[in-house]
C-alpha cells in the first residue's frame, strides 16, 4: 500500500507529455480479441487498468508480446477460454467489453458483473438490452452474466438507446461488428473514445459508418484481418494537467493533446481567468491573476466531461466567489467532497449540484481517494493548499494516470509516493 505526499505551494512550469486514453484502451484492448490475427496497438497508456487486461489476456491463452513501452502485440488466434478469470474484471468497470467482444466472435461468453468507482447505481440493462435484439440470451446469477445465441452468432438488430452510454455504445459495435447482417444503433455516445474504438475496429476490417454522430450503422463483417493502430491521446489526464497548472497559478505546456477533445474544459478554465493557448498538438495553459468562479453541469461529450468534474470542483475552491458544479451523467458523484472539506474547502451538496464557497484556507491533512478523478481532485488541493497532504487509497490514481509522480515532479510539484507503515 502506498500513498502520496504532497507539499503544496509549488508553482508548476514546463512541459508534461499526455499519455493514451484510459478510457479508449479499455475498450480497443478487449476489441483486439475479436480478431484470430495479431494486432499492434501504440500509445497504450502504462496504467493498472491496461495491466489487469494484459494478465485476463494471459489466463485466456492470448499471446502479449511488449514490443517497446506503450507498444504491444496481442495475437488472440490461440485464445483458450470465453469465460475468461473473474477476479480481475471485477476490479475494473471495462470488463463488460469482454461481453460484447466473445459474443461477437464466438457466440457466446461469460463475464462478472463490472467493478471500477462507485457513483452510485451504475446499470448496465442498455448494453443487455442491446444483445438481446441481436438474439442472445443474458442469465445474470451469483454476480456472473452469462450470454449464449441458439445459432452461435449474433444478428443484426436496430437498437435505441434510452439513455447515452458510451460503455452500451462501444459494446453494442463490438457485438454487431461480427454479427450476421446490418446493425443500426440509435442515441449513441458521441464521446472521441467511442470513435476511437470504432476506428480500430475498421482498421481490422469492421464496417462502422457514424460513430462520432447519433446514429451507428454496422454492416457485419464475417472475420477482421492484422492491423496497427495508434490510440488516441487522453483528454481526461490531459484536462487533469491543465487544471494543475492552474491551481498553482503555473506555466504548463501539455504536448500530444487534441486540442478539439478539450473545448469545453478549454472553454470553462478561460471562464475562471486562466489563459489558454491552442497550438496544433499542444495547448499552454498559464494564471497570472485571481481565479474567477463557474458554474458547471457535466453533460455527454461535446458537454463539460463528468471525468473531469471533480477536478474542477477543487480548483474552484481557490475561486474568488461562490460557483456551482451540477452532474449531469452519475447518481452520485461527490463523494469526494467530504475529504475536500476536510482539507479546509467550503463545499455544500444538495442533491446533483455542489454549490462551492471559497475556502478560507486550504491546509495539508491525511485524506483518502475514493475513485480515480476523486484522487486527482485531491492532488488538484494538495498542490495548491498550505503544508503537506498525505493521500492514501491511490491505487484508484494509479488505475488510470500515467506516472503522475514523475510527471509532475518533472514540471516542480513536490509530490513523492511512499509506503504506507501500519504502526
Ligand atoms: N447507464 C444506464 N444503463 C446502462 C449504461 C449506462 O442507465 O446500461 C447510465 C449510467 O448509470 C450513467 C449514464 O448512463 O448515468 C452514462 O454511463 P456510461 O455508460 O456512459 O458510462 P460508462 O460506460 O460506465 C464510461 C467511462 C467513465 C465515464 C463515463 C461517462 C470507461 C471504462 N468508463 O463509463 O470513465 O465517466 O463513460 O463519460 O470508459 C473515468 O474515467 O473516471 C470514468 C469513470
Amino acid at each position: 500500500m502506498y500513498k502520496y505526499v504532497i507539499n503544496g505551494g509549488k508553482r508548476l512550469s514546463g512541459t508534461v507529455a499526455v499519455s493514451g486514453f484510459k478510457n479508449a484502451a479499455d475498450g480497443i484492448l478487449p476489441a483486439a480479441l475479436m480478431c484470430a490475427e495479431p494486432v499492434r496497438v501504440e500509445n497504450i497508456p502504462n496504467i493498472r487498468d491496461v495491466l489487469l487486461w494484459l494478465d485476463i489476456f494471459r489466463d485466456m491463452g492470448v499471446k502479449v508480446d511488449m514490443l517497446r513501452p506503450g507498444a504491444y502485440e496481442i495475437d488472440a488466434g490461440s485464445i483458450c477460454r470465453d469465460d475468461p478469470p473473474f477476479g480481475h474484471m471485477r476490479q475494473m468497470r471495462a470488463s463488460y467489453y469482454l461481453l460484447g467482444a466473445m459474443l461477437s466472435r464466438f457466440g457466446k461468453a461469460a463475464v462478472s458483473m463490472p467493478g471500477g468507482c462507485d457513483f452510485g447505481v451504475r446499470p448496465i440493462d442498455q448494453h443487455i438490452k442491446a444483445f438481446e435484439a441481436m438474439g442472445a440470451t443474458i442469465d445474470i446469477q451469483g454476480g456472473v452474466i452469462r450470454a449464449t445465441t441458439p445459432d452461435g452468432k449474433l444478428h443484426g438488430a436496430h437498437v435505441y438507446f434510452d439513455v447515452m452510454t458510451v460503455g452500451g455504445t462501444i459494446n453494442a459495435m463490438l457485438g454487431a461488428t461480427l454479427a450476421e447482417g446490418q446493425t443500426v444503433l440509435e442515441n449513441c455516445a458521441r464521446e472521441p473514445h467511442a470513435v476511437d474504438v470504432a476506428n480500430f475496429l475498421n482498421s481490422m476490417g469492421a464496417d462502422i459508418r457514424g460513430a462520432g454522430t447519433s446514429v451507428i450503422k454496422i454492416r457485419g463483417v464475417e472475420k477482421l484481418h492484422s492491423c496497427a493502430y495508434t490510440i488516441i491521446p487522453d483528454q481526461i489526464e490531459a484536462g487533469t494537467y491543465m487544471v494543475f497548472a492552474a491551481v498553482t497559478g503555473g506555466d504548463l505546456t501539455i504536448t500530444g493533446v487534441i486540442p478539439k477533445h478539450l473545448e469545453a474544459i478549454i472553454a470553462k478554465l478561460r471562464e475562471t481567468g486562466v489563459t489558454v493557448d491552442e497550438l496544433d498538438d499542444a495547448v499552454r495553459v498559464t494564471r497570472t491573476g485571481t481565479l474567477r468562479r463557474a458554474n458547471i453541469i457535466t453533460l455527454e461529450y461535446p458537454g463539460f466531461p463528468t471525468d473531469m468534474q471533480p477536478q474542477m470542483a477543487a480548483l474552484l475552491c481557490f475561486a474568488s466567489r461562490t460557483s456551482t458544479i451540477t452532474e449531469g451523467i452519475f447518481e452520485n458523484r461527490f463523494k469526494y467532497v467530504s475529504e475536500l472539506n476536510r482539507m479546509g474547502a467550503n463545499i455544500l451538496v444538495s442533491g446533483k449540484t455542489a454549490t462551492i464557497l471559497p475556502a478560507e484556507r486550504m491546509t495539508g491533512t491525511p485524506v483518502r481517494a475514493c475513485d480515480l478523478r476523486a484522487g486527482a481532485a485531491l492532488i488538484v488541493a494538495a498542490l495548491a493548499a498550505e503544508g503537506t497532504t498525505e493521500i492514501e487509497d491511490i491505487i484508484y490514481v494509479e488505475r488510470g494516470y500515467e506516472d503522475i509522480v514523475g510527471k509532475l515532479t518533472s514540471v516542480g510539484a513536490d509530490i513523492t509516493r511512499v509506503e504506507v507503515s501500519h504502526d
